[in-house]
């Protein structure tokens, strides 16, 4: 076949011990911000949460603000839907005012909302980083067993305003490349914004968003495999004490 399986991304918050690294967050939201917002809502993430990234008070409501929230009412001086600043017990809004428009800008696809996109997708963190970085020409594309795609199908070409990824199920996806340069972001921590690197930095803060508190879950896992481990020595001495007379 011919969709291909992520690649490791390799974040810091993979596996039992995982954590997040807090500068690679800001930088995965700076990312968003400057790429994804365009296209793409967090609606289960509200402003002040960013505080978790390590962004302070007046920071938070300063991003905020960047945003638009619209409130039911029309500008009457335009008939355009008014809209207010964010603030920060709003969540990050779609940029579209509704499904329909978002589709019509779309060649009919819909930009899902990607606050649990990393859960909703198998292999999430892996897929959202294979996915950015796997845009690829179709023409002369071979699968693992040396299998020209379009030759083995004709119809597979990628119809216009669709786009190849073999990391997309189907394999044609509406989502044009939105990582396409390096240095697209200029990073405030000064890391060199790669493309690998922008891809990965945003996955690791879509992991945030769908799990913002993952570090505590890793750590009652913890506790709670140590507490089970003197339970057992207890249990296993109890028994010891209780059967010690016994002939
Ligand atoms: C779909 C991530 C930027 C438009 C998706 C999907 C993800 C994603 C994970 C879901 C794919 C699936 O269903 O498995 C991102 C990230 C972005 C970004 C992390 C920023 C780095 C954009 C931008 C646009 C856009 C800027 C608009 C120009 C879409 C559309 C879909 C989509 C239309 C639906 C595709 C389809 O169902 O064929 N995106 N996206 N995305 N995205 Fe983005």
């Amino acid at each position: 076949y011919f969709h291909k399986d992520p690649r490791e991304a390799e974040l810091p918050s993979d596996g039992m011990a995982g954590k997040f690294d807090r500068q690679q967050l800001q930088r995965g939201f700076q990312v968003y911000k400057e790429v994804c917002a365009a296209c793409h809502s967090l609606k289960y993430v509200s402003f002040y949460q960013l505080a978790d990234l390590g962004y302070s008070e007046a920071e938070v409501k300063a991003i905020a603000n960047q945003w638009a929230i619209e409130v039911p009412s029309v500008n009457p001086d335009t008939g355009e839907a008014a809209t207010r600043k964010a603030l920060v017990s709003d969540r990050f809004p779609s940029p579209y005012a509704n499904e329909t428009a978002a589709r019509a800008a779309n060649n009919n696809a819909y930009p899902p909302d990607l606050s649990l996109i990393t859960e909703a997708r198998h292999d999430g963190a892996n897929y959202v980083y294979s996915l950015l970085t796997g845009y690829v020409d179709q023409a002369g594309y071979k699968n693992s067993e040396g299998k020209e795609l379009l030759k083995e199908f004709p119809d597979a070409a990628t119809p216009p305003g669709l786009y190849f990824n073999p990391y997309f199920a189907n394999l044609n996806i509406a989502m044009p490349a939105p990582i396409v340069s390096d240095g697209q972001v200029t990073y405030a921590d000064g890391t060199k914004a790669t493309k690998d690197q922008m891809a990965k930095d945003v996955a690791a803060f879509l992991v945030w968003t769908a799990e913002p508190t993952l570090e505590n879950r890793h750590r009652t896992g913890w506790a709670v495999i140590i507490f089970l481990l003197i339970a057992t020595v207890l249990a296993y001495l109890a028994y010891r004490n209780i059967w010690a007379n016994a002939k």
